[in-house]
Formats: C-alpha cells, structure tokens, sequence
C-alpha cells in the first residue's frame, strides 16, 4: 500500500527519542544547559548591535554597514512531507464516516487528467472536473500536480524525485483540494489519490475511458458534454470510479483541448462561474505567504495623485501579462491553425474580442496573429493608454502601479519601464523582482504572479493563454467588471 509510509510517523519518532533519553540522560542535560546559555548570550550582543545600528541610521543618516539579508536557502526544491502529512490526515479520509463519505462513499478519480504539462493547462481542466464530481454527488480525488521540467524553477538531480510533484493543496485552497463545501451541501469532500487507493482498491473500481462517453458528446456544446457526464456518473451503481484515458482518444481529458479552444465552452460558464467549486477556489497559505512577502514592492512611490486614489496598492495597479521570448513560435502556430482566443478569455462580455481573420493562411493573417498575440512596444503602451483613460472615466479612480508579469529580460524590458515611467506609472514592478522567503514560495511563484493579477485594479492578458484564461475566471468570480479585463 502506498500510505505505509505515513502510516505512524509520529510513533517512531517518540520512541526515537525515548531511547536517545534514557541512555545518556546528563549529557543531554549539559548540552540544553549549555545551548540555553549559549542563546542568552548571543541575543544580548544582538541587542547591542542593532541599538548601534539604530543610532547610525538616525544620527548619521547612514548605517556603518549594509543591512544583513537574511540567508534563505532557496537553492534546493521545497521538501513537502509535512503538507504530504496534513493531506494525508484530512478528517474525510475516515472508513467509518456516514456515506457518502467512507466505506460506503461514492468517488470519481479523473486519471485522464493532463499531467506534466504547463500549470495553467492543468488548472483549468482540475477545477472543471472538481465541479463534474461535485455536481455528480461523488467526492473529487486530488492528485499531485507533476510538473513539465522544463517549468520547474531547478535542474535535475539525482536526490530530487522526478518527475518534480507539487502538493494540490500548495497551489490553491478550497473544495478541490479537499476543503469544506457550504454547510448545507452534502456533497462529500475531496480526497487524496492515496486514500482512494485505499478505500477504492483496484478490484472495486469501475473504469470508463473516455471515449465511452465523448464517442456520443465528443463535438456537442459544452453544457450538453457535461450533462452527459454528469448523468453517467451519479446513476452509475458502483462506488468507486475512475475515468481513464483511451488510446483512441488524442486529447484524452473529459474537458480537453478542442473544447478549451472554442467557443462550445462557453455555454458552462454560467454554472461554473456561479458553482461552489469556484466560488470557494481560494489562494492558497503558501501563494499568499509568497505575495504578502513582496506587498512592499508594491506601495506606490510617486507624487500624491490627481485623482481619488486607493490605500489598497491593488486598486491602483494596472497588471500585464507579457508573454514574450517563447511565445513568438506560438503566435505563429496559433495563427496557422486559426486558434481562437483560449477557454474563459473568449468569453462575448468581456472588452477586446478577438475574431480569426477570413480567408487563406498568409502574411496577412500573420500580422493579425502577431498584432494581438505579440503586441510591439508601441502596442503595448498604446493599450496601456487606452485601459488607464477607460478606466478612469468609468470609475473616476487612478491607476499609477504597474505589474508587469513577463518572462522577457533585458533592454526590451527595460526601454518598457522607461517609456512607462513618462508615461506617469510612478511605481513600475515585474515578475523578476520578486523575492522568495522560502523555496516553496519560489517553487511558486507563477501562482503568486496569478494571485497579484486576480486582484489587480486592471488587467491586461494575453487571450490564447491559459494562465490568463485562470486570471479571467478568478476575476469574474470575485465580482470584478468585465470591463477592467482586457486583452492586446
Ligand atoms: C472517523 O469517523 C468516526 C465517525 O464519524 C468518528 O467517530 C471518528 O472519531 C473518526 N476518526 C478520526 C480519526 O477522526
Ligand atoms: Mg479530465
């Protein structure tokens, strides 16, 4: 069984302990003595120090020294046993709880979801089959999120596990990852996929491929796909589920990539924008551990503003998505097989549409692609100019932070800033600038990027990605208008 492991931890280690105790009790003694007298010691030259350190800064206006930066070893991936413990200890992975929890509890595992592809692909897809198990009276099973290395933020080595897997619950919070649904809904709570293993064996499991199902459904509307779905999963007898991929079946997911392309989506935004799935989606610990830690970055430093302006730095931010460097040979590829914007970022009310240009593959369909999906330097301040003005007329409030989430570097970005900050963006911050309290945050930091973008005052996205097609979706669902997201 694959929970042995975790089975009594927390037994081993007293007895560990015991023993190290009874067989050289006075050396322990000596040694806490001495590691106590030690602390003492060394808090009280602290103290002298930083009183020294004080007087510098206030007498002389200058400290003798740099200020110490802390050393955080973000060097090395994050080691999540304990948060592995705590999914682990979730109170539903329980035999003896009530059906439709427990023994007798009725599960659904999507082992056709994507796996170690970008986050944001994974997301999407994660959240829309959370809410096909909640809305078949089944309890969604959570898995890992595996990483595609390339993404992940450390090369290779042989002491790490590979594939790189993050915990579900350190990416986000909420029924998904196992949290509480409302208090009068008896949909049972997610589970781990260690514990289906346990309460669902192999032998007890009924497995439908997808194609079984999409084989009927496969090009309908979104809304009728899952109604199909929905239908075979809460009057299937069997208590356990898992829904398979199948080799006839290209893109094997019960939500995959032709659906996320196209507009047949759009008919489950209306129940899934509304469903509890993802009105209780929250940030999780971790990612608002990562954004609270560079909140500073971000309190504006310009002259007082013209206009009513927020204390809140968020409702003064204009954030960006900046897909840039990779993105080029997408472009192209998006405008080869005239893509559509991606998942919730088409959706009709929102600002900016796009409509693929009429007529043959060409150079002239090319610049169109390239225009929106590659915006230039001017594009880009034009746009910023255009959401700021908007924005102001609508709400009669200021924008003055920018956030630029951007994989670019070098003079591209910084003519950017420079160009911004005559602009009258006082206060100009990008993804590279943040900084990382713990490895995990760094580990991270794409969702926290996320989370400083959900909040921002204004976004900017770009409409064939699926990192900002999760902004969208979060930003709808916290009642944001539809007219401070836009698109290039
Ligand atoms: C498991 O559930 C039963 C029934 O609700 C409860 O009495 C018991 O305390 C639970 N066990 C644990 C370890 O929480
Ligand atoms: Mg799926």
């Amino acid at each position: 069984m694959v929970v042995d492991k975790w089975f009594y931890p927390g037994v081993a280690t007293a007895n560990a302990s015991y023993r190290f105790l009874a067989s050289g009790r006075r050396a322990v003694t000596l040694v806490i003595t001495l590691i106590l007298v030690g602390a003492v010691l060394l808090t009280r030259t602290q103290t002298v120090v930083s009183g020294k350190r004080y007087y510098d800064l206030v007498v002389n206006g200058v400290l003798a020294s740099p200020p110490a930066v802390p050393v955080i070893n973000t060097d090395y991936p994050p080691n999540y046993d304990w948060l592995r413990q705590w999914e682990h200890d979730l109170p539903q992975h329980n035999f003896s709880l009530p059906a439709p929890e427990g023994k007798t509890g009725r599960y659904v595992k999507f082992s056709s979801q994507t796996q170690m592809l970008g986050w944001n692909n994974v997301l999407g897809v994660v959240l829309m089959d959370a809410h096909l198990a909640h809305e078949s009276g089944r309890a969604y099973v959570f898995q890992d999120y595996i990483w595609e290395p390339a993404h992940y933020p450390w090369t290779k080595k042989d002491e790490y596990d590979w594939p790189p897997k993050t915990p579900l619950s350190a990416l986000l919070a909420g029924p998904a990852a196992g949290g509480l649904w409302e208090p009068d809904d008896d949909t049972p709570r997610s589970i781990s996929s260690e514990w289906f293993d346990v309460v669902c064996p192999r032998s007890e499991r009924r497995f439908i491929p997808t194609s079984e199902v999409k084989q009927h459904v496969g090009w309908s509307e979104g809304d009728v796909m899952f109604d199909t779905w929905v239908s075979v999963l809460r009057e299937a007898p069997e208590s356990c589920i898992e829904v398979t991929t199948s080799p006839e079946d290209s893109f094997p997911q019960v939500f995959d990539l032709w659906l996320w392309g196209n507009t047949r989506l759009l008919s489950m935004w209306e129940r899934f924008s509304s469903s509890p799935t993802s009105r209780l989606l929250a940030t999780s610990p971790i990612v608002k551990s990562g954004v609270d830690k560079n909140e500073y970055l971000f309190l504006p430093k310009g002259p007082r503003p013209p206009h009513p302006a927020s204390h809140n730095p968020y409702e003064r931010m204009l954030a960006m998505h900046l897909r840039r460097g990779d993105y080029e040979g997408a472009c192209k590829h998006f405008s080869l097989y005239s893509s559509t914007f991606y998942g919730w970022n088409q959706l009709e009310f929102l600002p900016d549409r796009f409509a693929v240009p009429p007529g043959e593959y060409g150079p002239e369909r090319d610049a169109v692609y390239m225009g929106r999906c590659l915006p230039t330097f001017e594009d880009v301040i034009k746009k910023v100019r255009l959401a700021r003005t908007e924005y102001l007329q609508g709400t009669g409030k200021t924008l003055d932070v920018m956030y630029l989430l951007t994989n670019e570097k070098g003079t591209w970005l910084d003519q950017l800033r420079e160009a911004l900050r005559v602009e009258g963006w006082s206060t100009i911050r990008t993804s590279r600038d943040l900084t990382w309290d713990s490895a995990e945050q760094k580990e991270l930091s794409m969702a926290v990027d996320m989370d400083i973008a959900r909040q921002a005052a204004v976004f900017v996205g770009n409409g064939w990605s699926s990192f900002s097609s999760n902004i969208v979706h979060r930003r709808l669902v916290d009642g944001k208008k539809p007219m401070s997201t836009r698109f290039f």
